[in-house]
């Protein structure tokens, strides 16, 4: 299946969210308008965009606090990785160069301080505080999660550390998403907290594929190198599952000691859990959520929207990019 499936139902306003988006630096320096076309001409799946936009046109609430909403989440997302490539040294992502393969670290790092201050207007431009709330404390879940991943994590093996890793970098903006799109209906407590599960359970399944994708995905689909998780003291699912059938196997035991610096060895375990089952075992847990996902889903009447969020969920788990 690919990405144009999902999109159709709302194509259109998906238009209107992105040139919400480039507009965001037309008053701006001419380097930073640049910027921002360079990185909305890269594209991305708009992944999260759709879900606000189906979640609410499912639960009526207002088209154009659905597109200030969804543009301010999708920026939120582009400006986390922007700084997220700058951190992590990479040099390709969306199958184009990053802003830091062509710019100095400072006007990276200042570029993704625009985007997050521009989010912050547009979120606060639905008018509606408690939402306005939830998406600040969203990008300090995310924040803090990355800090903790940068100083304590690295080279550890271990399943909690891993969930809440996953969650705070990933699933909490996809709980946002879908959270907030229902906060912005006219809908009760119940239907909200449902899109937040919902949310929650295909975030936490999209990371998990990701991470999958990082060892058994095809380079020129995903866009950006594979194995370079571990070779940057990640320690994912599939290495979790691989750690567990073969505790002795000498990479393995390396990691928690900074074995993931050696860059031949990191090479080799990285082939070795690309030829185990580890993967298939991660894509079980991914599913897992998706049915969680699916039965969120399943509370709520039958509608178009309805089926579209199905069709998109179980895209999050078949996608190849
Ligand atoms: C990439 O997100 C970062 C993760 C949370 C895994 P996406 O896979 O949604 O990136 P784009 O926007 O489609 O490029
Ligand atoms: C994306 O996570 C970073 C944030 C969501 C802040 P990853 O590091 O796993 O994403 P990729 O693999 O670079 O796309
Ligand atoms: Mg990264
Ligand atoms: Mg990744």
């Amino acid at each position: 299946m690919n990405a144009v499936t999902f999109l159709s139902p709302v194509q259109e306003e998906i238009k209107l969210v992105e040139e919400r988006m480039r507009s965001q630096a037309d008053d701006s320096q001419a380097d930073l308008r640049a910027a921002l076309d360079h990185l909305l001409a890269a594209g991305g799946k708009r992944v999260r965009p759709n879900l606000s936009l189906l979640v609410g046109n499912m639960l009526n609430a207002p088209i154009e606090k659905l597109i200030t909403f969804g543009a301010a989440v999708e920026l939120l997302h582009t400006a986390t990785l922007v700084h997220d490539d700058l951190i992590d040294g990479s040099l390709l992502r969306r199958g184009m160069a990053t802003l830091n393969a062509r710019w100095s670290p400072p006007a990276t790092v200042l570029t993704g301080d625009f985007l997050f201050a521009r989010a912050a207007i547009l979120a606060a431009e639905t008018d509606h505080l408690p939402l306005m709330k939830l998406f600040s404390e969203t990008l300090a879940t995310i924040v803090n999660g990355e800090l903790t991943q940068m100083f304590a994590s690295r080279g550890v093996i271990h399943r909690d550390n891993y969930y809440k890793r996953i969650y705070a970098k990933t699933a909490s903006l996809f709980e946002l998403t879908t959270r907030g799109a229902a906060m912005l209906s006219p809908v009760n407590e119940t239907v909200i907290e449902a899109m937040r599960d919902f949310g929650y359970q295909i975030g936490m399944a999209f990371q998990i594929v990701d991470d999958i994708l990082d060892f058994n995905g095809e380079q020129a689909a995903v866009g950006k190198p594979l194995g370079s998780d571990l070779h940057n003291g990640l320690v994912t699912l599939p290495a979790i599952y691989y750690a567990e059938s073969n505790p002795d196997d000498p990479d393995i035991q390396s990691l928690p000691n900074g074995g993931w610096t050696h860059t031949e060895n990191m090479t080799r375990l990285v082939g070795n859990i690309r030829a185990s089952d580890s993967s298939k075992k991660a894509m079980e847990e991914a599913d897992q959520h998706i049915e969680q996902a699916l039965a969120n889903l399943a509370t709520l009447p039958p509608c178009a929207e309805r089926d579209a969020l199905e069709t998109l969920a179980k895209y999050i788990v078949d996608r190849k990019v």
